[in-house]
């Protein structure tokens, strides 16, 4: 077994929940700022590591797999995405690319499901109106009016397990269920009587909410653009709890000022943090948070345990590691 003195490690942001406590006695570099390490920072940490923490907003690529150099054994993902790595090339190196899966399925369902009742009874701006001293008559008969959720159709792209979550939610909101993906997901079908369309123009014409829930690949960037707003009800929203770039943010725009559909919900954006210039900040018919899906104390919590779990199940195993939570099995010798 390998002494944990001798495993270097470098965490890019430090963590809530138990990580460093479960990290004890490791060498560890610790990135204590609140912005995350710039790419030349981390060139120069990880040089010696064994591992590195990261998060979504580090790209870890070729060269700071070269800058690490040939110890390197373990990328352990504080995230569920993992597009920010590039996995093809740790896997042929051998490292382990690790994540925290999806532990955080039911906290981003929450915040979709927050974020689809924001859009549709105007929470937000219903309160900016009361604390901006603007509620001047009591109860009105048609103050603030928005729309039905119950009742509606919900239009889930993508049912993994956030996308499975959501849709229990919404059967709870009594909603018709849609959903399209790349697997079809029989059990979810039966459990919650949802509707499976192999047209992901269907779901965009049938659907008052349409949810994302799929991963960034080459084929989901900008899979829904100006094209696919056509296809869409004028008073239909969109929900983005994804990643941004699967939204052309420009179409999305154009769209929403033409009136062509009613308005957005998101928490992922094509630049994180988004432009200070950006028209979605001038916009009333959009909400929008900052990357918040996960941010649960419990969740991100249990996060930091997976992401430092699999870290010590590559560095200090007894045995062949065998990571839960691994998205490269072929980096196993
Ligand atoms: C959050 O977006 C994550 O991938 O963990």
């Amino acid at each position: 077994m390998v002494k944990r003195s001798n495993s270097a490690i470098y965490i890019t942001r430090r963590l809530p929940g138990p990580a460093l406590k479960m990290l004890k006695g490791l060498d560890i570099t610790l990135h204590n700022g609140k912005e995350p390490p710039t790419k030349e920072e981390i060139l120069k940490r990880i040089a010696g590591k064994n591992a590195i923490l990261c998060m979504l907003s580090d790209r870890i690529d070729k060269e700071i797999m070269d800058a690490a150099g040939p110890q390197l054994k373990i990328i352990s993902s504080y995230s569920t995405g993992f597009e920010h790595i590039d996995v093809a090339e740790a896997t042929r190196r051998g490292i382990y690319v690790t994540f925290t899966s999806d532990i955080l399925a039911e906290a981003t369902a929450d915040i979709a499901f927050a974020l689809i009742l924001a859009c549709a009874r105007n929470i937000v701006s219903a309160d900016r109106m009361v604390r901006e001293k603007k509620w001047e008559v009591g109860w009105m008969p048609d103050l603030l009016l928005g729309h039905n959720v119950h009742g509606a159709t919900i239009g889930i792209i993508g049912l993994g397990k956030i996308g499975s979550s959501v849709a229990r939610r919404a059967r709870g909101f009594g909603m018709k269920i849609m959903y399209y993906s790349r697997r079809r997901n029989e059990a979810v079908e039966s459990e919650l009587d949802a509707k499976y369309v192999q047209d992901l123009d269907e779901l965009l014409a049938h659907s008052d909410f349409v949810t994302i829930h799929t991963t960034l690949n080459e084929e989901s960037k900008h899979l829904i653009n100006a094209k696919r707003f056509e296809k869409m009800k004028k008073t239909a929203f969109l929900i983005n709890t994804s990643r941004g770039a699967i939204v052309s943010q420009r179409d999305l725009i154009s769209a929403l000022k033409s009136g062509m559909i009613a308005g957005a919900g998101l928490d992922v954006f094509e630049r994180e943090p988004i432009e200070k210039t950006s028209p979605l900040l001038a916009m009333k018919n959009v909400v929008l948070l900052p990357h918040i899906g996960s941010a649960d104390y419990i969740t991100r919590s249990k996060m930091a345990e997976v992401a430092a779990r699999s870290i010590l199940d590559v560095l200090v195993a007894e045995k062949e590691p065998n990571p839960k939570y691994l998205v490269n099995p072929q980096a196993q010798p």
